[in-house]
């Protein structure tokens, strides 16, 4: 089942998926407070998260959402979760007259953008600390 959650419940998968364990206050994106965070549960379990909020993709013009911290909990890799995530996402932006989505996406997480129908947008850049990325974004209406 996928719900909308609060800021603070992403914090746990955030560290643990995201963060190599970094303290759940240092996990906090400074734009929590805007849009809205999305769980998907197994039972109880929060086993998936992402967060959405408004920022536009310059060269994408106005209108645009900003997908992050999206981490599926290794036990439950590969079991459609994330991807609920992302169509629930849609279905709601699309409804609200949002033009497109995007993200900074893990290079290692491309494939999973990609059946999701992202395109990339941008060549392949390094988050500090993080890694290799590439921008990569879905128009929506
Ligand atoms: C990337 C991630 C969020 C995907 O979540 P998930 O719940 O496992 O995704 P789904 O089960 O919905 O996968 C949908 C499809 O994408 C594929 N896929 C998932 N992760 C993938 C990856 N990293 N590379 C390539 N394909 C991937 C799945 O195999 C599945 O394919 P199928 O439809 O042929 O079965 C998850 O693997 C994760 O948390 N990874 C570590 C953190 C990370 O990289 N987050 C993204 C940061 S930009």
């Amino acid at each position: 089942m996928v719900k909308q959650i609060l800021a603070g419940e992403t914090l746990p998968l955030r560290s643990a998926v995201l963060r190599n364990n970094l303290p759940l206050e240092e996990c906090v994106f400074e734009t929590d407070s805007q849009g809205f965070h999305l769980g998907a549960f197994v039972d109880d379990k929060l086993v998936s998260i992402a967060t959405f909020f408004p920022e536009d993709y310059s060269e994408l013009g106005h209108g645009g959402y900003r997908l992050r911290g999206m981490a599926t909990h290794p036990n439950y890799h590969g079991k459609g979760y994330g991807t609920q995530l992302i169509q629930f996402a849609i279905n709601h932006l699309r409804n609200e007259g949002i033009s497109y989505l995007w993200c900074n996406a893990r290079s290692t997480a491309l494939g999973f953008y990609k059946k999701l129908n992202f395109m990339v947008v941008s060549d392949e850049f390094i988050v500090p600390g993080i890694g290799p990325h590439f921008n990569m974004s879905i128009q929506i209406q």
